[in-house]
């Protein structure tokens, strides 16, 4: 059987109160759209077309993929009219599937199920019961059967008192439903063709009409809000949260918790509060994150620890932490930072670009940039790499055992020898060799006969 997809997301999303296109809002760090897209992406559909209108060029740059085609709607001038606009691209002999581009958490299995529900001949609504139906379109029975859809603007206070409501999303045989959509009219109160309008027709025209019930509220509920896309935020971050804890990681507190990517994690994990997780990260066994972590792009090797309050942003180059490390607290590793084995990063401490060999200790206040630091170097308070020229970037190397004294300047590119001492305070910009102590900075000196000034009267 052939089936298209078409998802509406030209609305404006009036009550978003935002110039963001709304589908171009975040769930989890994926746009509404995408999770939509996502979900549908397993059916087999032979096209998926989507609805673009309000801030079109914005939501087609943002979301475009091979194989996937939007139409346009310009003016917006409701759901049916959406639909309509697709209607020329979809195959008569076949099914069509309609989703929400604001209706995020959808599942792909209950996607089959409504396609199959219609059946190539049946117009197939998926529908829920909600404690809260206010704002949804109510489904309206006769003896059971479903013989209509009222929106909430155009509901009498009884046809209000329906808790069953329309969730978005329905599949109908394409040619039926594009007879549905020509007939429809714009006389009601918000002065839009509603596709839910297309329910009445069907009736009308002896077209059985089936309700597949969802199977939770949450798969169903749309964002119109901004206090809706943080509820929907939350339940998805629940479910993210149970997940990992059923595989048995330790979260200080599953309320407090964010992933917006992908999160692989070891046996006997331990993530304490507030952190938060983005892109592509993997946490080794026995990994401790402490209380309000950013991770993004990166590995943390077994045993490691993450102290409180640190960044570690791999960018698309990766971060890593190695086996044992100690980062943290208030630590920043950057895209390029590959730390070895047992290396420690302390406090404001930032690393961007840079090989840390085994044992190596950076930890207080200094910057590693474009640098080799070799196995147990020990590497100062304040000390930087100036590896910046105002034009290019350069390199620093630091060999085993070096020892970096506070509050050092290494002017790159620049090696400094296995073994050696910089003293604090000095400005390096030739290498140092191995194994000796390289001081660069004024000698001191004292002078017996100096008078402090003193006020004039
Ligand atoms: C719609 C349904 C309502 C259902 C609810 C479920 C209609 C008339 N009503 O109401 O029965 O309970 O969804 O969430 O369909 N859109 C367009 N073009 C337009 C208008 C809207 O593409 O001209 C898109 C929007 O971007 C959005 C979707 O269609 O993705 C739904 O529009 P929205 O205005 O949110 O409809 P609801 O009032 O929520
Ligand atoms: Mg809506």
């Amino acid at each position: 059987m052939v089936l298209n997809v078409v998802i509406m997301a030209a609305g404006k999303g009036t009550r978003m109160r935002s110039a963001r296109p709304k589908v171009l809002h975040t769930l989890a760090g994926r746009h509404l759209l995408q999770h939509v897209l996502d979900a549908a992406a397993g059916l087999g559909a032979s096209r998926t077309i989507v609805v673009t209108g309000h801030g079109a060029a914005e939501v087609e740059r943002a979301c475009a993929a091979p194989g996937l085609a939007f139409v346009r709607q310009e003016p917006q001038l409701g759901t049916g009219h959406a639909l309509q606009q697709a209607a020329p691209l979809l195959d008569d002999a076949g099914t069509t599937l309609v989703l929400n581009g604001d209706v995020p958490l959808i599942e792909a299995e209950t996607l089959q199920k409504l396609v199959a529900a219609s059946s190539g001949d049946r117009l197939a609504l998926l529908t829920v019961e909600l404690a809260e139906p206010k704002g949804y379109g109510r489904v309206l029975r006769r003896g059971g059967a479903i013989a209509a859809i009222v929106e909430e603007k155009d509901a009498s206070p009884a046809e209000r008192e329906v808790a069953e409501i329309y969730t978005g999303v329905m599949a109908a045989p394409t040619a039926a439903l594009k007879r549905w959509l020509a007939a429809l009219k714009n006389d009601n109160a918000a002065g839009e063709y509603y596709l839910t309008d297309v329910v009445g027709l069907a009736v009308a025209a002896g077209t059985p009409v089936v309700g597949v019930a969802a199977a939770g509220e949450t798969e169903v509920l749309g964002v119109n809000s901004a206090a809706q896309l943080a509820d929907l935020e939350r339940r998805l971050q629940r479910r993210f949260a149970e997940r990992l804890m059923s595989e048995g990681v330790r979260l200080a507190d599953p309320a407090r918790f964010d992933l917006r990517g992908t999160l692989r994690c070891g046996s006997d994990v331990e993530i304490d509060v507030g952190c938060i997780f983005e892109g592509e990260v993997e946490l080794g066994d026995e990994v401790k994150i402490g209380a309000y972590c950013m991770l993004r792009n990166a590995r943390v090797a077994a045993g490691a620890t993450i102290r409180p309050y640190t960044h570690i942003d791999g960018e698309a180059l990766g971060a890593s932490v190695g086996e044992g490390a100690i980062v943290g607290p208030f630590a920043r590793l950057r895209g390029g930072a590959a730390l070895g084995p047992e290396v420690h990063i302390g406090n404001f401490v930032e690393v961007k670009n840079s090989v840390l060999g085994r044992g190596a200790k950076a930890n207080h206040l200094a910057y590693l940039g474009d640098a080799d630091v070799g196995e147990r170097v020990n590497y100062g308070a304040g000390a930087i790499t100036a590896n910046y020229d105002g034009a290019n970037k350069h390199r620093t190397t630091i060999g085993a055992d070096a020892h970096i004294g506070s509050n050092v300047v290494l002017v790159a590119p620049i090696k400094i020898g296995e073994g050696a001492t910089v003293g604090g305070g000095s400005t390096l910009a030739n290498d140092a060799p191995a194994g000796q102590l390289t001081v660069a900075r004024a000698r001191q000196s004292s002078f017996a006969d100096w008078k402090r000034p003193t006020k004039k009267r």
